[in-house]
């Protein structure tokens, strides 16, 4: 492959909408950001240079940078932030991956308005395994706020209480005519009668999932995380944060104004949100501008089948080599919990009571940042940055099968940690994560960094492995698997990707309560199989 240098300058911008004017912190003064165009095999170079006076790093979200854990860019995981006026290159290669990527900051909550996308092409002379389109478009879903999203995690964080929603969903940055001061805040794709386009999907919402439909077309779904799937058609779509998903769309329609919508897909109870979508418009060439558009059907918020359909319909395209023998098996529960202290430094004792504040967890182990990377911790022997105690035993979980519990204990709560799990280079790894919660199950998009992992298996309910049916045949390569609701999830890989690797909640907010825990891949023998030394510019905590 060639190499592609890339700049990028996280710089503030200010921007007008929804009647409001604000400062919005960005890269290159572009909301979304630059895309990233390369292809397979591709080696990267992106200087990061912070003028902002925030903290900022970038995440390649999907990348599973192979020898390159450095580079990641999830804060206190693989690197401290860059300060304000520090500079960061990045340097990683598209090892053997293609298709639709993103990046995002990854620090506190910069991710809402720090993002753009990565496409990443086949080889030259190597064509899609499906029908070349007319033309192809970048879509990604986000959120907006009025305000100042770095201080409202802050608020949030010290409320104790939920997250308020945001103010308006967006398509490529815009609203839409569905919010206020929006007609004119649209984006449009103009279409060809009879031609095929490919839509690459991105949700880099921050604390909602969403569905996504265009008024009288049918997706036909052709790949999902960067992964060909067997081409599968449907009216909607639902993707997580940090899912990509790249469809087909044929204009079969008459001319006319059709309208693409974005709405949210909340499975909890009791959470205020939302609701109103975000509209981009799917328009004909030939039609009349300003004619009224068609409305796209978008499930209702709480539709669990709908998501279920479009998760089962989600396959590899090629046979695929799912590790049949497990040697690390972990169970992981991820719910949401109260707690009594969230706090920078962690407290073995911490335990929550009724009445503390939201927490979130993997194992009820509510994950604290360290003070400086656990990369680098891991690297040098640095102690006291983090325990290599995960998952730790196994805890009592509660069936949520038929809703959320009333009944449980105290001891359920939440204690906090830093806590990794040690893996030998090259075992044969199967996550289950159990949805579980003292406060309100949800389906949680759960991203790990590093890898792409087969979805081997899924469910309502418990887990039960006498009953859990699994797909080793023909299962999706996923990097981001969303829970299902009060459910379980089971997913395999072989750890043959040295470093340390974040796997966390992909909703902002309970990534900020804690929903995560860190994955830490021993180096094999050979120099291929050996992480590469810090660059000399890794930024000081
Ligand atoms: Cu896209 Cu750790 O995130």
């Amino acid at each position: 492959g060639s190499t592609r240098f890339y700049d990028f300058k996280v710089q503030t911008m200010r921007v007008t909408k929804l009647c409001n004017t604000k400062e919005i912190v960005t890269v290159n003064k572009m909301f979304p950001g630059p895309v990233v165009y390369v292809q397979e095999d591709d080696r990267i170079i992106v200087n990061v240079t912070n003028e902002t006076p925030y903290n900022a790093t970038i995440h390649w979200h999907g990348v599973r940078q192979k020898l390159s854990c450095w580079f990641d860019g999830p804060s206190y995981i693989t690197q401290c932030p860059i300060q304000a006026g520090q500079s960061f290159t990045y340097e990683f290669t598209m090892v053997k991956q293609k298709g639709t990527f993103f990046w995002h900051a990854h620090v506190s909550w910069l991710r809402a308005t720090v993002y753009g996308a990565i496409v990443v092409y086949p080889k030259t002379g190597v064509p899609y395994p499906f029908k070349q389109p007319y033309e192809e478009h970048i879509v990604i879903l986000g959120e907006y706020w009025l305000r100042d999203v770095l201080q409202l995690e802050q608020q949030v964080l010290a409320s104790g209480g939920p997250a308020p929603p945001a103010d308006a969903f967006t398509i490529n940055g815009h609203p839409g005519p569905n919010y206020n001061c929006s007609r004119n805040d649209v984006y449009r794709i103009d279409v060809v009668p009879g031609k095929t386009y490919l839509l690459r999907l991105i949700n880099a919402g921050l604390n909602m999932e969403n569905f996504f439909a265009i008024a009288n077309h049918k997706l036909t779904v052709v790949e999902a995380d960067a992964e060909y799937t067997k081409p599968f058609t449907t009216d909607r779509v639902m993707l997580g944060p940090g899912q990509t998903m790249n469809v087909l769309v044929t204009a079969d329609q008459t001319i006319g104004k059709y309208s693409m919508a974005m709405g949210p897909y909340m499975s909890a109870q009791n959470i205020s949100f939302q609701r109103i979508s975000a509209i981009a418009y799917f328009q004909y060439l030939g039609a009349v501008p300003n004619s009224v558009s068609l409305p796209a059907k978008l499930p209702n918020f709480n539709d669990n089948l709908a998501v279920k359909t479009v998760m089962d319909g989600l396959r590899s395209l090629n046979p695929v080599d799912v590790p049949k023998k497990i040697d690390a098996n972990l169970f992981v529960t991820v719910g949401l919990n109260v707690n009594k202290c969230r706090s920078k430094t962690p407290q073995k004792n911490c335990r929550g009571m009724n009445n503390g504040t939201f927490a979130a967890s993997m194992n009820n182990i509510s994950f604290i940042k360290p003070t400086i990377s656990i990369l680098e911790a891991y690297y040098k022997k640095i102690g006291g940055q983090f325990t290599v105690d995960f998952p730790g035993a196994p805890l009592q979980f509660y069936d949520f099968a038929n809703g959320a519990p009333n009944n449980a204990p105290n001891n359920t709560q939440a204690i906090n940690g830093t806590r990794t799990k040690v893996l030998k280079f090259g075992s044969r790894v199967q996550l289950i994560f159990q949805d579980t919660s003292t406060v309100t199950t949800e389906n949680h998009p759960i991203h790990l960094h590093g890898y792409s992992f087969y979805v081997v298996g899924y469910g309502t309910g418990n887990f039960n492995p006498q009953t859990a049916n699994f797909n080793l045949i023909d299962p999706p390569y996923m990097n981001t698997i969303g829970v299902p609701v009060g459910g379980w999830a089971a997913i395999r890989f072989v750890a043959d990707n040295p470093g340390v690797w974040f796997m966390h909640c992909h909703l902002d907010i309970h990534q900020s309560w804690g929903l995560g825990a860190v994955l830490i891949v021993e180096n094999g023998k050979g120099e291929l199989e050996t992480l590469p030394h810090p660059p000399a510019d890794l930024p000081r905590c």
